[in-house]
């Protein structure tokens, strides 16, 4: 039995108010919080840093106390000094993007070393080819389904296949590893992409852009389940 996760991407909320955010989309039900780093280089926006997630930890756990996991989403160039600073800021994992890394395998292994989880994250045009050397150091795979650097893009449906080719590859290894899927998720297309094999599932504007974000995800359990 699957237990699906949903990580709801703070690239949506209002900037203005982010603890009261996080803390307001924690109690609505959300399993992870996603964070979308962008250095205006490697995507064409900017976003926030190691020390506003930094800033975010304590905000990050339910109203009975537990923490739930900072899912930071790297979109920068290059990885790994930031992959560094975010391990030291309370990221719970850190996924980047392979082509934006010299050496994947080195920035895997440095973040694993700060007791971090690792991921790879993939865009629509970019092949998985580059786990057939890292998919046994790995504990997460990020399909991108819009282009990374905006929110409230269109869902990509050719991610739907590389979903599939990402769960044979998960299965044939073996290994514990969340399949996540990253943009235009909503709650009338989470089923397809569950059906595809994805476990974990980030959504920005699908849940920041209602006033019930609690609606929201529960709409997304109900078509999960
Ligand atoms: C895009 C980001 C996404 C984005 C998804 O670069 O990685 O996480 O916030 O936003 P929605 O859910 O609005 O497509
Ligand atoms: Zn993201």
């Amino acid at each position: 039995m699957t237990t699906y996760r949903i990580a709801p991407s703070i690239l949506s909320a209002d900037f203005a108010r982010l603890g009261e955010e996080v803390r307001n989309v924690v109690a609505a039900g959300a399993d992870w919080i996603h964070f979308d780093v962008m250095d205006n280089h490697y995507v064409p926006n900017l976003t926030f840093g190691p020390m506003v997630c930094q800033a975010l930890k304590p905000h990050a756990k339910t109203p009975d106390g537990v923490p739930v996991p900072i899912d930071v989403h790297l979109m920068v160039q290059p990885v790994d000094a930031l992959a560094q600073a975010f391990a030291e800021a309370g990221a719970d994992l850190i996924s980047f993007h392979p082509d934006a890394s010299t050496h994947a395998h080195r920035s895997v292994q440095a973040i694993k070393a700060r007791g971090v989880k690792a991921g790879l994250t993939f865009n629509p045009a970019a092949s998985l080819d580059v786990l057939d050397w890292l998919i046994d150091d790995i504990d997460l795979i990020l399909i991108m389904s819009v282009n990374p650097g905006f929110g409230g893009q269109g869902f990509i449906d050719s991610a739907l296949r590389k979903i599939e080719d990402a769960r044979r590859r998960i299965e044939a290894c073996g290994r514990d590893i969340r399949l996540e899927v990253d943009g235009g998720i909503k709650p009338d297309n989470i089923r397809r992409v569950a059906d595809a094999g994805a476990d974990t599932f980030v959504a920005g504007s699908a849940i920041f852009g209602k006033p019930d974000y609690k609606a929201v995800i529960d709409q997304m359990r109900v078509a999960l389940a």
